[in-house]
């Protein structure tokens, strides 16, 4: 696993966001995958920033959002299909048709779920998925004890995740109980993962992911499992890492050959 301590979350967005954009450059027609909430807002800011100025072109890249809320309405502004058009797709400039979230609302999830797979198979698999981390270890919607081997499924939120979701609806009784999720095993299929976390609130969930056994008591762990997963904090998000001096010292002395940030950033 790369993990990379930034100076600010303005910088955790800046060095994924080029991480993501030197996946698309090498193939125009690469296949994102989306996080929403709020670690991955930075990330597409840069990246909409990128297109605007000409850097970086998206018309053909296609895109997998993570999850989707069950049993709120695809126009509500909270469910996954809104937040992916509003922070997403319209400002970064993807193409609406080639944008998928797992739908919610289907009357049978179950088959919705595995057409969901299918659809991500379809496409060649994901090129680089982008990840937050929730503050109890899930990526995605996986929950503490989801499977390692887990496919697109619904899932009951944890009531943690509720609450650190209510921020974002007018009551807390307001955020749905369920949700279909992208697996843990969906998730590792990806090629390159690229998680971002900022903030002390995930200080705990970051050292258990990073340096933890690989348990199903965080789902984030699964990161271990994966040959190209990549890590960026801030300084309050690693703050519980033993090793953030050695995470420090590989960043700084990094081969030029895996430097994608100097071509990227400059
Ligand atoms: C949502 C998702 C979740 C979030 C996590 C962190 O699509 O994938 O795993 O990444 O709940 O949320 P924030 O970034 O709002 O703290």
């Amino acid at each position: 696993m790369q993990v990379v301590i930034a100076d600010s979350a303005a910088e955790v967005g800046r060095i994924a966001a080029a991480k993501v954009a030197s996946v698309i450059r090498h193939r125009p027609e690469a296949v994102l995958g989306l996080a929403t909430g709020s670690s991955p807002l930075a990330i597409y800011a840069d990246l909409a920033d990128r297109v605007r100025s000409g850097r970086l072109r998206v018309d053909a890249v296609r895109a997998f959002a993570l999850d989707e809320y069950v049993g709120l309405p695809l126009e509500h502004p909270e469910s996954y299909h809104s937040v992916i058009r509003t922070v997403v797709t319209e400002p970064v400039g993807l193409t609406p048709e080639l944008v998928n979230v797992p739908d919610g609302s289907a009357a049978d999830l179950d088959a919705a779920a595995d057409a969901y797979e299918r659809a991500i198979r379809d496409a060649g698999g994901v090129d680089v998925q982008i990840l937050g981390i929730g503050a109890n270890g899930h990526i995605g919607f996986n929950e503490p004890t989801s499977s390692f081997a887990s496919r697109t499924r619904i899932k009951t939120l944890a009531p943690q995740t509720r609450a650190d979701n209510a921020r974002f609806f007018a009551s807390p009784d307001e955020v749905p109980t369920h949700c279909v999720t992208q697996g843990l095993g969906t998730i590792l299929d990806a090629r390159q993962l690229v998680l971002v976390a900022t903030g002390a609130s995930k200080a705990d969930a970051v050292h258990a992911m990073v340096e933890g056994p690989l348990s199903s008591m965080c789902p984030g762990s699964a990161l271990q499992l994966h040959p190209h997963a990549m890590v960026v904090v801030d300084e309050a998000a690693a703050a519980r890492l033993e090793l953030a001096d050695y995470y420090r010292y590989t960043h700084a002395n990094r081969p030029a050959w895996q430097r994608f940030e100097d071509e990227e950033l400059s």
